[in-house]
């Protein structure tokens, strides 16, 4: 029998961590033959709702499950693990500028940073979901310059997913048949969905997806503003965020990077920028990848048209400039 694998979920008794972790201890993340230990981690004022977050786990009587580890210390949650989901963070709330819930977040992220550096196991792989999250991630990088930079990733799966989600309704088709969409740039509005290498499985074989659905104007407009705002149109639909799609999604980020993508498939996922696309350097960037052997490596190569690079830049200039505000937040 394979050894427990230990996964941290910080922020474990807010709305994305009640629907991810159960996923986590059904092996939906690390497959069905991976049993787990979940480390679960979340504040003094949510410590007894995530205490009852910990007795469901018990109750579910999950057969993976090998043990819980429910805290409000963050020494004790990073402790050994080896997959870390950063899903805690703090929420802007009404009249609140972009500033100040940067400077939350980016003084949680750099003392967790600390934490995972001394605590967690060798290898631990890293995955970033609280926003603004390429910046998070970043910061933990930054602060955490001991665990390799190609461990610290951030979510855009989710954003991926819900591009696949919109080619597959709009062609009345399964979403299962359609692949290689790309999200570039940051979890924010200013990403850049891109379906020029997308393409889908047909009867008559793999047709790229600008063929079949045949309307460029939807597909450079509507398509990407949709994608962009599907967050703010979940909130108002159900005045909360996404959640189950986001600790689906997440799974979904952490299973590809452990089990690899399949042939001829890649996957999108925000990593540091080792400069490909001209992208600058050291930001945390979503790019297409594809993973093996526990490694992601960013897909080279691809065409890019003059719409799609103007988009490119925009979204890297944003997070450039969340970049310099992170830090002037720190200074
Ligand atoms: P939530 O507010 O329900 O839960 C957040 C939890 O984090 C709370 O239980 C809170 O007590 C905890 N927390 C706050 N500070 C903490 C700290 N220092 N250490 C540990 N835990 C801490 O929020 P929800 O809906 O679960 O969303 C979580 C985050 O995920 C938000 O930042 C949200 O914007 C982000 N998000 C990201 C997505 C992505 O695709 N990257 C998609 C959806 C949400």
């Amino acid at each position: 029998a394979k050894e427990p694998a230990r996964v941290l979920v910080t922020g474990a008794a807010g709305q994305i961590g009640y629907a991810l972790v159960p996923m986590i201890a059904r092996g939906v993340m690390l497959g069905p033959d991976q049993p787990v230990i979940l480390h679960m981690l979340d504040i003094p004022p949510a410590a007894e709702a995530l205490n009852g977050v910990k007795m469901e786990l018990v109750d579910a009587a999950f057969p993976l499950l090998k043990g819980v580890v429910a805290t409000t210390d963050v020494v004790e949650a990073c402790t050994g693990v080896n997959i870390a989901v950063m899903v805690g963070g703090f929420p802007r709330k009404e009249g609140m500028e972009r500033k100040d819930v940067m400077s939350k977040n980016v003084s949680i992220y750099k003392s967790q940073a600390s934490a995972l550096e001394k605590h967690a196991a060798a290898n631990c792989k890293v995955l970033v979901v609280a926003n603004p999250a390429n910046t998070n991630a970043l910061i933990l990088k930054e602060f955490a310059p001991s665990i390799p930079e190609k461990n610290i990733t951030c979510l855009t799966r989710l954003d991926h997913n819900r591009a696949l989600g919109q080619i597959s309704e709009r062609l009345s088709i399964q979403v299962s048949d359609v692949k290689n969409v790309i999200i570039w740039g940051n979890h924010s509005s200013t990403q850049y969905p891109d379906v020029n290498h997308a393409t889908v499985k047909t009867p008559a074989g793999e047709k790229p997806v600008r063929e079949l659905v045949k309307d460029d104007a939807w597909l450079n407009a509507e398509f990407i503003t949709t994608v962009q705002q599907r967050g703010a149109a979940i909130i108002k639909a159900r005045k909360l965020s996404s959640a189950l799609s986001a600790a689906s999604s997440a799974c979904d980020h952490i299973h590809d990077w452990v089990l690899g993508t399949p042939e001829g498939t890649w996957v999108s996922m925000g990593v540091y920028s080792d400069g490909s696309y001209n992208v600058p350097a050291g930001l945390i960037y979503s790019f297409p990848v594809t993973c093996q052997n526990g490694e992601w490596k960013i897909v080279q190569g691809l065409s890019i048209d003059e719409f799609s690079r103007k988009k490119l830049d925009l979204t890297a200039d944003e997070l450039s400039e969340e970049k310099a505000l992170a830090y002037s937040c720190l200074a």
